[in-house]
């Protein structure tokens, strides 16, 4: 398994983030709105990494960093899914490790179906399920999942605030919102079990 450096890692988010902005402005978002989403991902990897005896910091903060490396050709063409293509770069670089991310990043609830993500590609969401049946997923895939669901666009937020954003954003039904909010809580106390303390109060986001 192979991962960049932090150096290498720097330059690779360097590279996205001013393709990002590209597109990003083309749609009336203001600029850094993704190089900030990726950095606010890579700060909640590391901090709960930096909990967890049994994960490594710099390592959780590379991942995070790089987890949407796919996004600009998404962004560019509609028929591609961010995950997969992300998976495609960080192969063709020999980094591994960050392409089971990009790829696994998505999908906290396990349900890996076009029925379930109608707005990707079906022939990728079925790509990405044959790929992650080989490689299921470790706690690393399972920590960038979860600093993601804690990031609202380029803030830190709960999950449950995340998770009504992109209800509303694409208009989910309501069982499929609860039932991934469920799967979503279920993830965050497995966390909150291995550092031994609320991964909320880890990132600030709960004084009590
Ligand atoms: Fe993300």
């Amino acid at each position: 398994m192979t991962l960049p450096t932090k150096e290498e890692a720097r330059e690779l988010f360097d590279y996205i983030c001013q393709k990002t902005d590209y597109f990003n402005c083309r749609n009336g978002l203001p600029e850094g709105t993704s190089r900030r989403h990726y950095l606010r991902v890579a700060e909640n990897a590391e901090r709960i990494a930096s909990k967890t005896p049994s994960l490594n910091p710099e390592k959780a903060y590379i991942l995070g960093l790089l987890h949407d490396y796919g996004e600009f050709k998404e962004q560019k063409d509609r028929r591609n899914f961010h995950g997969t293509a992300g998976y495609d770069e960080m192969m063709s670089l020999g980094f591994d490790e960050v392409a089971r991310t990009c790829l696994s990043h998505s999908f906290f609830d396990g349900c890996i179906t076009p029925e379930n993500y109608p707005s990707y590609p079906a022939d990728c969401i079925l790509r990405a399920a044959e790929i992650i049946s080989d490689n299921p997923f470790d706690d690393y895939d399972r920590l960038i999942q979860l600093s993601d669901l804690m990031v609202k666009t380029d803030q830190v937020t709960a999950i449950d605030e995340r998770l009504d954003f992109v209800a509303a954003k694409y208009h989910v039904p309501a069982d499929v919102i609860s039932f991934k909010k469920e799967r979503a809580h279920e993830l965050k106390k497995y966390f909150d079990n291995l550092c031994g303390e609320d991964v909320y109060h880890i990132l600030g986001l709960k004084n009590d």
